[in-house]
């Protein structure tokens, strides 16, 4: 089989070692990929766009793509599932009205409270003075969010009325988003802990991924700006058994099944973001595709065949399969660039990257570009560093070791990935 990976970064390298794996695959194709993809055996980078759909189909279509997995939101947005289905081509995710869970938060806002799917109360707003009135009779903290995709830069935790106001300001009155902050939702703000729930659904059926825990703040222990994550591990010990379980009949089973009543089916990977307060858990978002960096710890983690469950999925068998996890935990440590998350120091060579392969460590790459047959640092994410290990800090002693080998000028990473598992 010849499978394509769309995307550049950490989570799209991880999906496709793990596709490569599958012994009913002899080639997979990355487009555009980075340096990582680029090294690997039975890997080929293909120089095409994330966000081109005519460019993807014809090249799918050109090579004799027998299956295509989309890594990002971007080009689920614009209905890449639609395009190829339409062309007969077998593509793994959501279509473009289902994707909207992801790419619209008033729909989802709107959804979840129509279904009764646990989630912070909210309203939505386009007018300043409305929003404004809204917050003051509410309070602080408070949450500010635009409403479409804003690479991870459209929510506001303002934990004063002011800092609240200055938000609706720069969305619904300045530009600072464009045309994805000009309608906002306030909501209440969760207290709790973060976790990652991710399932692989077929429209009616699904089979939950390993659970895993983001880190979103750029420094040691939860402190500086938000990026768009600095680490994960693989399991999340705050999702217990009897969470696991709200989570499935409460969250996961009532949003597919509402899905397929308004017709549109969800297929595809579904990320709930979790808020887990007194072992009850809220939605704060939905994504509908992989985590990044959460994907890589969690393919870490994967011993089943891949390709079992995508091609379960897009043909509605996944009440037959079941996945296999590894009982380790898995850690991986973003290595990043100077200045991420805002402009970002690019360009440099990366040292350290060809040491001998242990069998629980991978190095797996985000924003990096081959120049000259040498790996450099092309954007804010730069590496993911992951380890397996019997326990979670035999899996973070092991990544550490391994970041400590890798070298380029401005890089830095937290040294507490994995902290919250810990207590
Ligand atoms: P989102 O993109 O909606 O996941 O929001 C980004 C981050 O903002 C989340 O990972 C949370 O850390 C935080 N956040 C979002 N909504 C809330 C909320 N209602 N209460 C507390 N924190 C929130
Ligand atoms: N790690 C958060 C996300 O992928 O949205």
């Amino acid at each position: 089989m010849k499978v394509l990976v769309i995307g550049n970064g950490g989570r799209e390298h991880a999906l496709a070692w793990r596709i490569r794996q599958s012994p009913q695959v002899n080639e997979v194709l990355v487009a555009p990929g980075n340096a990582g993809t680029a090294f690997e055996s039975g890997m080929r980078n293909v120089p095409v766009s994330a966000t081109d759909i005519d460019g993807l189909l014809a090249m799918a279509r050109q090579e004799r793509v027998d299956l295509t997995v989309v890594g990002p939101e971007a080009p689920l947005s614009l209905g890449i599932v639609d395009r190829f289905a339409a062309a007969g081509l077998r593509c793994f995710g959501p279509t473009q009205a289902a994707a909207q869970l992801e790419t619209s938060k008033a729909f989802t806002k709107a959804f979840l409270e129509r279904h009764g799917i646990p989630t912070a109360q909210y309203r939505v707003f386009t007018d300043i003075e409305c929003a404004k009135t809204y917050v003051h009779q509410r309070g602080a903290p408070i949450v500010v969010k635009a409403d479409g995709l804003a690479a991870g830069k459209g929510v506001v935790v303002a934990q004063t009325i002011a800092e609240a106001d200055a938000a609706v300001d720069a969305m619904l009155g300045g530009d600072s988003l464009g045309a994805a902050g000009h309608r906002v939702v306030i909501e209440d703000f969760l207290v709790g802990e973060e976790a990652s729930y991710i399932v692989i659904a077929d429209g009616t059926n699904y089979v939950a991924l390993a659970t895993s825990q983001d880190h979103k703040r750029r420094d040691n222990g939860d402190q500086g700006p938000n990026t768009g994550g600095m680490g994960a591990y693989s399991p999340a010990p705050v999702v217990t058994a009897d969470v696991d379980a709200q989570v499935r009949t409460q969250i996961i089973e009532p949003t597919l099944a509402a899905m397929r009543a308004e017709g549109h089916p969800f297929v595809g990977f579904l990320y709930a973001g979790l808020m887990i307060h007194e072992g009850s858990a809220k939605v704060l978002e939905y994504n509908v595709r992989c985590g990044d960096p959460e994907t890589q710890p969690i393919m870490m983690r994967l011993k089943s065949d891949v390709i079992a469950l995508y091609e379960a999925a897009i043909d509605g068998r996944l009440a037959e399969v079941q996945a296999e996890w590894d009982s380790n935990v898995a850690v991986g440590v973003v290595l990043a660039a100077e200045g991420y998350p805002a402009n970002v120091r690019k360009g440099d060579t990366i040292d350290g990257l060809s040491v001998t392969q242990l069998p629980d460590v991978k190095v797996f790459h985000a924003a990096t570009r081959l120049r000259d047959g040498v790996a450099t640092t092309d954007g804010g994410r730069v590496l993911t560093v992951c380890a397996r290990g019997e326990s979670l800090s035999a899996a973070r002693k092991l990544a550490y070791q391994r970041c400590e080998s890798i070298r380029w000028p401005g890089l830095f990473y937290r040294r507490d990935i994995g902290h919250r598992g810990l207590r």
